[in-house]
C-alpha cells in the first residue's frame, strides 16, 4: 500500500480496496477518518459511538457541537432511524445517492449518539457516492460526518486541502482525488408537504422544485429549523442549570467533571461523573445523555461542576451554557 507522510501521525491513503479495509478498521475502532464524498471531504466517525463523534468535534476544533449530518447507504439503512414523510421518501428516491441532505424526525429508541443530532428530535441525512458509500456499507452503520476542515474555514475538496487543514488532527486521510461536486450537499427540510430550503448547495433548488412539483420556501421565514444550535430551549432541560458551581445545595443533582467533588456533593440527589480522569472527549460523549439523565430525577436544579474550555471544553461549556440560559416561550 502506497502511503504518504504529510504530517507526524498522520496517514493519507490512495482511496482503495486496501484505503477501504484501514478506514473500515479505524472507523469500527472508534477512530475518525477522513473520506471522500462527492460533495467534499468529510471527517467521518461511527454515528453510534458517542466518543468517536467526540473526536471529530476536537479535531475540527469546533467551540460548539453543531449538529451533524448522518450519511447512509440508502433509504433502508435511513429507515432503521428516521422516518420518511412521503415528500422526503420522493425527494430521496430521485436525488440518492447524491448531493441532497434531507432533516427528519428521529424513531424512538434509535441508535444515533445525541452527539450528532446535538440532543435535536430530527436528523440530517444523506446517501454519498463512492468511496463513502462503498465504507458505509463496509461498515454496516452510519458515519456521521462534517466537512473535514478546521472550524470556520472553508471545506476540503482535496486530500491535501485535508492535511492543509487538520494537519495530524486526522490519523488516516483517504484521497479520493479532487471532490466532483466542490461545495456542500443542498440541506431541506419537509413540512407538512412544504419544503424548506435551510442551505443551498451540490443540487439546484429548481432540481428539486422539478422532483417535488412546489417551490422551496427559504428557512428565513422559519428561524426555528434554520439554526437548532443556536435555539437555547432545544436544550434546555426542565431543571434549572447552574453552572462552574462550588458547592452543592441540598436537593440539587450534580454533574460533575474531574476527580473531585465540590462540597456538599454527598447531599445531592444524584451525581454523574462525566469524566473521573477528566478526559474531554469523554465528557462530551457524555454530556446530553447525563443531562437527561439528571433532569429526569426531578431535580429542580442541576449544578454543574467548572468544566475546562481548553479542547473540547469550550464546545461542552457553550452547549450548557445554552441550557442554562433563561428559557425562550416558542
Ligand atoms: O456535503 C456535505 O453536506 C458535507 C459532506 C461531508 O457530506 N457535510 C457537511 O457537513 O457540510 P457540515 O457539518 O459541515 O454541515 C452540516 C449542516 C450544518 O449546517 C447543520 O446545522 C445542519 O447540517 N444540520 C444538521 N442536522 C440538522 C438538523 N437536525 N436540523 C437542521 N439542520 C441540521
Ligand atoms: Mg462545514
Amino acid at each position: 500500500m502506497e502511503m504518504k507522510t504529510t504530517a507526524p501521525g498522520s496517514r493519507v491513503v490512495p482511496a482503495g480496496d486496501a484505503a477501504l479495509a484501514a478506514a473500515t478498521d479505524a472507523l469500527a475502532a472508534g477512530e475518525i477518518v477522513a473520506i471522500p464524498t462527492e460533495t467534499v471531504y468529510g471527517l467521518a466517525a461511527d454515528a453510534t459511538n458517542g466518543e468517536a463523534v467526540a473526536r471529530i468535534f476536537a479535531a475540527k476544533q469546533r467551540p460548539s457541537f453543531n449538529p451533524l449530518i448522518c450519511h447512509v447507504t440508502g433509504i433502508g439503512m435511513a429507515e432503521t432511524f428516521a422516518s420518511f414523510d412521503p415528500m422526503s421518501r420522493k425527494l430521496a428516491e430521485a436525488f440518492w445517492p447524491g448531493a441532497l441532505t434531507l432533516v427528519l424526525p428521529l424513531k424512538p429508541d434509535h441508535a444515533i449518539h445525541p452527539l450528532v443530532t446535538a440532543g435535536l428530535d430530527t436528523v440530517a441525512v444523506r446517501a454519498p457516492r463512492g468511496f463513502g458509500a462503498e465504507l458505509i456499507a463496509a461498515l454496516g452503520r452510519p458515519l456521521a460526518a462534517p466537512s473535514a476542515n478546521r472550524s470556520g474555514k472553508i471545506s476540503a475538496t482535496s486530500a491535501q486541502a485535508v492535511t492543509d487543514s487538520l494537519g495530524d488532527a486526522v490519523p488516516l486521510v483517504i484521497d479520493g482525488g479532487p471532490t466532483p461536486v466542490g461545495v456542500e450537499s443542498t440541506i431541506v427540510k419537509v413540512e407538512d408537504g412544504a419544503v424548506f430550503l435551510l442551505r443551498p448547495g451540490g443540487v439546484a433548488v429548481e432540481e428539486i422544485e422539478a422532483v417535488a412539483g412546489v417551490q422551496l420556501l427559504r428557512a428565513k421565514a422559519n428561524a426555528a429549523i434554520q439554526a437548532p444550535g443556536m435555539l437555547a430551549s432545544h436544550y434546555a432541560p426542565s431543571a434549572r442549570m447552574r453552572l462552574n458551581a462550588s458547592h452543592v445545595d441540598p436537593g440539587e443533582a450534580l454533574l460533575a467533571f474531574g476527580p473531585e467533588r465540590v462540597t456538599g456533593a454527598s447531599d445531592a440527589k444524584a451525581v454523574l461523573v462525566l469524566s473521573e480522569s477528566g478526559d474531554l472527549v469523554e465528557a462530551a460523549a457524555k454530556l446530553f445523555d447525563y443531562m437527561g439523565r439528571l433532569d429526569a430525577t426531578g431535580a429542580a436544579c442541576i449544578a454543574v461542576e467548572p468544566i475546562p474550555m481548553t479542547g473540547l471544553g469550550e464546545a461542552i461549556n457553550d452547549r450548557l451554557a445554552r441550557a442554562a440560559a433563561p428559557r425562550e416561550k416558542q
